[in-house]
């Protein structure tokens, strides 16, 4: 989790009465705030507190909506793999209209392309998951239980779970993002922390660069409130006897946050470095990494484009941002490929006399790599080049 960050009021200490000075309406006119703590991994590592007009626990009503597992495509070899999914009709709203791409027990990546923004629910919650939203395009202000933030093109936007939140974009036809659901906790990278929980120098980012709430988001409001919660293949509907937004300050490291691709700070060499140095952030079966663009190896021997390679125990998965990427043909922005174990990939022909001159890479592009296999989806598979695996023929 990212740094210590403190919103709006508090008190002095833990677990200490927080008394309302002043009017207003209140819980009950109890005339206290509601502390409400927040922790993660049974309350042994990063956690905030958070103190509510009225108690959080004001559920009127719970619906099941459904219970929906996801399906794998079954009728694919192992092969490599290339989705192309910038023209993905719009589709539903932010929440329901993800579309299932690749799965495993870890991890669920998704592309969202909204049609609207939202359809019966304004506000939702996954309680199962951390979720990485990658903002491919679009732009606007994330509302959540902790306050406002802005969000912009190339944002990660990571929001822990349990966290009740709303997008509201600037403009919903912009929008489009690559989604990545996680079962477990999405961190900075342990190597990138020193023994006092700073990021260490050297790293390719710092604690400048990711940016929680920036104002608190106050709503006294005692009409009832729908909120859609997914945990895992389960979706319910809860209803709140108030507004969920009614926080009046909190404190901790547990909060939504953004980074944005392109303050990620390239680790170059004089020969070509392996995908570690691109790491951004570190889940429980799987790591996200950012290609960054920046400047090629500089050794006047140097061969500039990655070598090829097996990765013998993880799926590697890319999502093109931007730029030419100078190892592949045929990708476009928004192009997914999927490199599994046990077949080796690399430059594709051609790609390797190019780059012999080049400098500079302008690329941007998001990686994923799993532990274990990735099951593709039925919508994947009708995403798919279906000549990808010969394209490394001459
Ligand atoms: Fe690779």
């Amino acid at each position: 989790m990212p740094y210590y960050l403190k919103i709006g009021e508090i008190p002095r200490k833990h677990h200490i009465w927080f008394h309302r000075n002043g009017e207003g309406p209140g819980y009950k006119n109890e005339g206290i705030y509601y502390e409400h703590v927040v922790t993660t991994e049974g309350f042994n590592e990063a956690f905030s507190i958070m103190y509510h007009l009225r108690p959080p626990t004001r559920v009127r009503n719970v619906k099941l909506l459904k219970c929906e597992e996801l399906k794998k495509a079954t009728d694919s070899p192992l092969r490599h793999h290339h989705l192309k999914t910038a023209n993905i009709p719009r589709n539903g709203d932010f929440y329901t209209g993800r579309i299932p791409i690749l799965f495993n027990q870890d991890v669920v990546a998704y592309r969202s392309r909204p049609e609207k923004a939202y359809d019966k629910f304004q506000y939702y919650r996954n309680g199962g998951a951390d979720e990485i939203i990658f903002v491919f395009k679009g732009g606007g202000t994330l509302e959540s239980v902790f306050g406002k933030q802005l969000y912009r093109a190339e944002d990660y936007i990571v929001i822990p779970r349990g966290i009740t939140y709303r997008l509201v974009p600037d403009n919903v036809e912009e929008e489009d993002y690559l989604i990545l659901e996680s079962v477990g906790p999405v961190r900075i990278p342990h190597r990138y922390m020193n023994k006092e929980g700073q990021i260490k120098m050297g790293s390719p980012y710092s604690e400048r660069d990711l940016h929680g709430p920036t104002e608190p988001l106050t709503i006294d409001k005692d009409e009832d409130t729908e909120i859609l919660v997914k945990d895992g293949p389960r979706w319910t509907q809860v209803t709140m006897a108030h507004h969920p937004f009614d926080v009046v300050g909190w404190d901790g490291y547990v909060y939504p946050f953004t980074f944005n691709a392109q303050d990620f700070e390239p680790i170059t060499g004089t020969v070509h470095q392996p995908p570690p140095i691109h790491q951004t952030f570190e889940i429980r079966g799987y790591v996200v990494c950012t290609f960054a663009p920046r400047m090629l190896d500089t050794h006047p021997e140097a061969v500039r484009i990655p070598w090829v390679h097996d990765n013998v125990e993880a799926d590697e998965v890319l999502f093109y941002v931007r730029g030419n990427f100078g190892s592949r043909r045929g990708i476009e922005p928004a192009s997914i490929t999927l490199h599994p174990r046990g077949i080796p990939h690399g430059p594709h022909p051609g790609t390797i006399m190019a780059s012999k001159n080049a400098t500079r890479t302008e690329e941007l592009a998001v990686m994923f790599d799993t532990q274990h296999t990735l099951e593709l989806t039925e919508q994947a598979v009708a995403l798919d080049d279906q000549k990808y695996p010969q394209s490394w023929l001459e």
